[in-house]
């Protein structure tokens, strides 16, 4: 990996902490949490070396069809992160975002998704946004919904832009998925129209940031056209 042409905007689809947990013997729940600390060691790692945006996909619009338990255990595992994170979050100049409706969230939950994206909202070295809740359509269908409500009748890809959970966030360079799926399950349908793709087989829980250097050595070999020649 070289120092130039670090990607600014880096989005993950963290997948597989349930198979991996499985193949340790343990329950779904185990991946999650080992899942969490990967979310620490992989935030710090893009501060460290110059990207500006990260956003990871936490939970999906679809994800609220999983069993009961699970569902509340995510949630209680967001909560706890959060909580314990915001300390990581100020050490490391970090700026902690969402995307996605957190309106379906516990109070409680939001409170906490408040206090720490008010509290970070001054760190200036990378912004984590954590897509939360989220799904690319729903997205697009509130984005459309509130031109509307604004009296927007002609969009235009700016204007569509502007009304996007990630209006503030630059188009995505890079998007990874682990555990070896290849699809993008709703995720950022049209901020990756022109992101470069990649699948690794590694599950989430086992992702490190040597393999993420690994990946951006060859997002930097590239060749990106945009249409052009
Ligand atoms: C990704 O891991 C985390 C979330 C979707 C919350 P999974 O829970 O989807 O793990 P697998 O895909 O079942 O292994
Ligand atoms: C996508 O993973 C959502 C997150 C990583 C939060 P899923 O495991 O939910 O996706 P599918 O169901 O395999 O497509
Ligand atoms: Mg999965």
């Amino acid at each position: 990996m070289i120092k130039q042409n670090i990607p600014t905007h880096i989005a993950i689809i963290m997948d597989g902490n349930g198979r991996w947990a499985k193949e340790q013997g343990l329950k779904r729940t185990a991946g999650h949490e080992k899942g969490a600390s990967v979310v620490r060691d992989i935030t710090t790692h893009c501060g460290n070396i110059g990207v500006k945006y990260l956003t990871l996909y936490a939970f999906s619009t679809e994800n609220w069809n999983r069993p009961k338990l699970e569902v509340e255990f995510l949630m209680r595992l967001l909560e706890k992160y959060l909580k314990s994170e915001l300390d990581v979050y100020l050490k490391n100049d970090v700026r902690f975002e969402t995307i996605g409706d957190i309106s379906k969230f516990s109070k409680s939950l939001q409170k906490t998704i408040a206090n720490v994206k008010e509290k970070t909202a001054h760190c200036k070295s990378l912004t984590q946004v954590l897509a939360l809740n989220y799904g690319s359509r729903d997205e697009i269908i509130r984005a459309i919904n509130k031109g509307i409500k604004d009296g927007i009748t002609n969009f235009t890809e700016d204007s569509l832009n502007s009304y996007l959970d990630t209006s503030s966030i630059p188009d995505v360079d890079m998007l990874i998925r682990t555990s070896g799926e290849i699809r993008l399950s709703n995720y950022l349908l049209w901020q990756c129209a022109y992101s470069e793709m990649f699948f690794t087989q590694t599950y989430w829980p086992e992702f490190t940031p040597n393999e993420l250097d690994d990946l951006i050595s060859d997002f930097q070999k590239r060749e990106r056209r945009f249409g052009g020649i």
